[in-house]
């Protein structure tokens, strides 16, 4: 899907079940998710960030965070928490519309709304915290990689990044024995929950495209934007039908781990 496509779909989901959109739990489908319930997943992820960023040594500064893909700003309000100001972006201007209704925290969050390949909105080394969860893994590789790139530029010099994305269904074939042989993209597509077939009818639903990439293009895109990949960590985010992976990724190598994640794989595998 192009951008615009991709925007179409997560606003039709933002205006008809935006929290299942999100988290899938499947008996929180047709907007049965508790609102209380839902914010407080956000905080338990924002802590056990924060604690993972602790055990790695990473101390980056309480300044300003960005939550990209960030959705009615389940991770945003909770960022709040621990940053001075913090700002949401995501593609969907129905996600924004009720990110900016569920604000506690003032003027400390702003919410914007990006359709583009890039982030021309934010200035360079502004972040001190850029996140990012269960986002990249909904659109083609080419714009995660875009953003990714993006990511590094906005990060400020001493800020770290983390962001999540799938390496391939869990019951998948085993990757090739040497992934650098593996193709380019070795994405693929997932089954889509709703068929697309009749886009502009009355039966048009909205879909989720799911897509993983190996961690060894990923590792590529990171390098080739000058990251030093500090340490990746497989998780759960994707759900049980995915293998997934977070990546922390610094600017400029953090003295702790330079060896580890230069010289053998940061992987907990
Ligand atoms: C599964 S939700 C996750 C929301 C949030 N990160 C969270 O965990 O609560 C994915 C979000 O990413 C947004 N999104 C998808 N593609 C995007 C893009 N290219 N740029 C910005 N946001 C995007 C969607 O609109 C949606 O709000």
């Amino acid at each position: 899907m192009e951008l615009p496509e991709l925007a179409r779909h997560w606003d039709a989901f933002a205006r008809s079940d935006p929290l299942w959109a999100i988290l899938t739990a499947p008996d929180t489908r047709g907007n049965r998710w508790d609102p209380q319930a839902f914010f407080e997943t956000g905080r338990r992820e924002i802590a056990g960030l924060l604690q993972l960023l602790e055990e790695l040594s990473l101390s980056p500064q309480r300044g300003i965070a960005l939550d990209f893909g960030c959705g009615v700003g389940r991770l945003s309000q909770a960022l709040a928490g621990h940053f001075e100001r913090v700002v949401g972006v995501d593609i969907a201007a129905g996600m924004i519309e009720r990110a900016c209704r569920e604000n506690r925290h003032g003027p400390r969050v702003r919410y914007m709304r990006n359709e583009r390949g890039d982030l021309a909105c934010l200035p360079d080394s502004e972040f001190d915290l850029v996140y990012c969860n269960i986002v990249l893994q909904h659109m083609e590789p080419r714009f995660a990689k875009s953003y990714i790139g993006e990511f590094l530029r906005v990060l400020s010099p001493n800020g770290v990044l983390c962001f999540q994305l799938p390496e391939r269904r869990a019951h998948a074939v085993d990757p090739p024995a040497h992934p650098a042989s593996a193709p380019a993209h070795s994405a693929r597509p997932a089954e889509n929950a709703h068929a697309d077939t009749d886009v502009a009818g009355p039966s048009w639903q909205p879909r989720m495209e799911m897509w993983g990439t190996s961690p060894h293009e990923v590792e590529r895109w990171i390098a080739s934007a000058g990251g030093v990949l500090v340490r990746r960590v497989e998780d759960s985010a994707a759900g049980p039908g995915w293998l997934s992976h977070r990546y922390v990724v610094t600017r400029m190598a953090h003295p702790r781990h330079a060896h580890s994640s230069t010289a053998t794989p940061s992987t907990t595998r």
